[in-house]
């Protein structure tokens, strides 16, 4: 039993040995308001630091179909291959979504969120509804060529993903070696588990 769960450790190394930019992508998994699954590819952004245990920061709009998922089930779980060190991780836990609404600590760190971001990047959040029918492509034109707003619009929200289980595949020596992560209250497991 450990109370803080070490998990950070290997996933931070696999990163860090990682060149190729794939390698910050990773697969998110939510439940749809209708309970079906759904599934898509986001940018890991950084860990954030936090009292009660590390989390994992992505980002997205709140237009998106991820953010209605989130807010009927606050629950993901995330799916990251390192093909360059040859480990999976599958990382669930509940996700707090900062918002346009969130105030204090929260919202300064969506603040600094927004600044680490380029201009290509913010002017996907002022570009039309992603999801809907096609808009013209001078909407488009607009969003790329206006100079960005210096604070996040409404549309930009800031996930993070709070683990609870880790399940951590390494496939690089032989026998392949399987540890799986669990938080139950205040207190880590970790167990080393056939492959
Ligand atoms: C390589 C790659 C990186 C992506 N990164 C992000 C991201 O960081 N945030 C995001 O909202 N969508 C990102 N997307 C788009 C999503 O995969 C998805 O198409 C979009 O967010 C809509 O998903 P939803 O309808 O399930 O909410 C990325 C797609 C690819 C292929």
């Amino acid at each position: 039993m450990t109370t803080e769960g070490n998990w950070r450790s290997p996933l931070a190394r696999a990163l860090h040995q990682s060149n190729r930019a794939p390698a910050r992508h990773l697969q998110l998994a939510t439940v749809t308001p209708e309970g079906h699954p759904a599934n898509r590819t986001l940018l890991f952004r950084e860990f954030r630091e936090h009292p009660e245990g590390d989390q994992l920061c992505v980002h997205s709009d709140r237009r998106a179909s991820k953010i209605d998922d989130l807010q009927a089930h606050p629950y993901a779980e995330v799916c990251w291959w390192l093909d360059e060190t040859r480990d999976q991780f599958r990382i669930a836990g509940s996700v707090h979504l900062i918002t346009a609404a969130t105030t204090g600590d929260d919202a300064a760190y969506r603040q600094e969120q927004w600044k680490e971001l380029d201009d290509h990047e913010k002017a996907l959040y002022i570009s039309p509804d992603p999801g809907a029918p096609r808009a013209d492509e001078e909407a488009f034109d607009k969003a790329f060529s206006t100079t960005p707003p210096e604070d996040p619009p409404d549309t930009f929200v800031v996930l993070l993903l709070s683990p609870t289980r880790i399940d951590h595949l390494s496939l690089s020596g032989h026998p392949h070696r399987r540890t799986r992560y669990t938080r139950t209250d205040e207190r880590w497991t970790e167990e080393e588990l056939n492959p």
